[in-house]
């Protein structure tokens, strides 16, 4: 299978629902290879493998090598890398410059950044100089301090902001936007009026697709679990007990086995 492209992820829109999931490993990007449509290496990378408290800390440096160990991984789905924190807001300029080092950087055939009618200008500067964006609204993890919290983004009055939102990133040329903690009501309006594909994380099933963090759902990420993850898997719990079997073998003096050590002489064929 020949590998995914924005445009083809942008005509998936109303269609069998786009898988995606995020990776930042070679390995992790090999498990999933050939049963998604989407990898995004996500700016939670920096919670979920540095263990850093929120993805401000995530620097360009981070995303481009993690970015780059993922693209090893991947044949088929269509790659994503989020650019992190202070490396587009200041003006769709530096924007491009960042986003042309990630592309560079890590073979990646898009970018998604954070942000609607605020970074429209900027998503229209890079989607019209070769740079695919795709968008991401409603809760947006970067803001978290002017948000006040990981809250649910668009309930009653908040509703029109979410949706000029929407709007805004499609009308600047994103392919394709993340819905995040917006009701599903909403959600599915958005995707109702929007002609380009929304991938859900805590939105609606009514989403043209879903996202999720590849360590929430396999149950290996457990410092906490927000109300949207569904861990598919278990593991965390099955690493612990393995560690747990190891560390008994290595006292019990029974690892190595005889089959894992080298005899002194090479024996005679
Ligand atoms: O950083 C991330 O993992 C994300 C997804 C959850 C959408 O932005
Ligand atoms: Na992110």
């Amino acid at each position: 299978t020949k590998a995914l492209t924005p445009s083809d992820i942008r005509a998936m829109k109303g269609g069998e629902p786009i898988v995606t999931l995020t990776a930042y490993t070679t390995p992790m990007a090999q498990m999933m290879d050939e049963h998604v449509d989407v990898v995004l290496v996500g700016d939670s990378v920096g919670m979920v493998l540095h263990g850093l408290p929120d993805t401000l800390g995530v620097t360009m440096d981070m995303m481009c090598l993690h970015g780059a160990a993922v693209r090893r991984g991947l044949t088929h789905p269509m790659l994503v890398i989020d650019m992190p924190f202070g490396s587009y807001e200041e003006s769709p300029e530096m924007a491009f410059r960042n986003a042309a080092r990630i592309m560079r950087e890590t073979g990646a055939d898009a970018v998604k950044l954070e942000g609607g009618v605020s970074m429209a200008e900027t998503i229209r500067f890079l989607t019209s100089r070769s740079i695919p964006v795709m968008a991401h609204i409603g809760l947006t993890p970067q803001a978290i301090n002017t948000l006040g919290g990981y809250k649910v983004q668009g309930r009653g009055e908040d509703r029109d902001r979410i949706m000029a939102d929407a709007k805004a990133v499609e009308e600047a040329g994103a392919f394709s936007v993340v819905l995040e903690k917006t009701p599903e009501g909403l959600s599915d309006e958005i995707t109702e009026v929007l002609s380009i594909p929304t991938i859900g994380i805590g939105a609606s099933a009514g989403c043209d697709g879903q996202v999720l963090v590849v360590d929430d759902m396999l149950g290996l990420f457990t410092a906490f679990k927000p109300k949207f993850v569904k861990r598919f898997g278990t593991l965390g719990v099955d690493g612990a007990e393995a560690i747990k079997a190891y560390a008994a073998e290595v006292r019990a003096r029974s690892f190595p086995a005889p089959e894992h050590v080298f005899a002194d002489e090479v024996p005679e064929k």
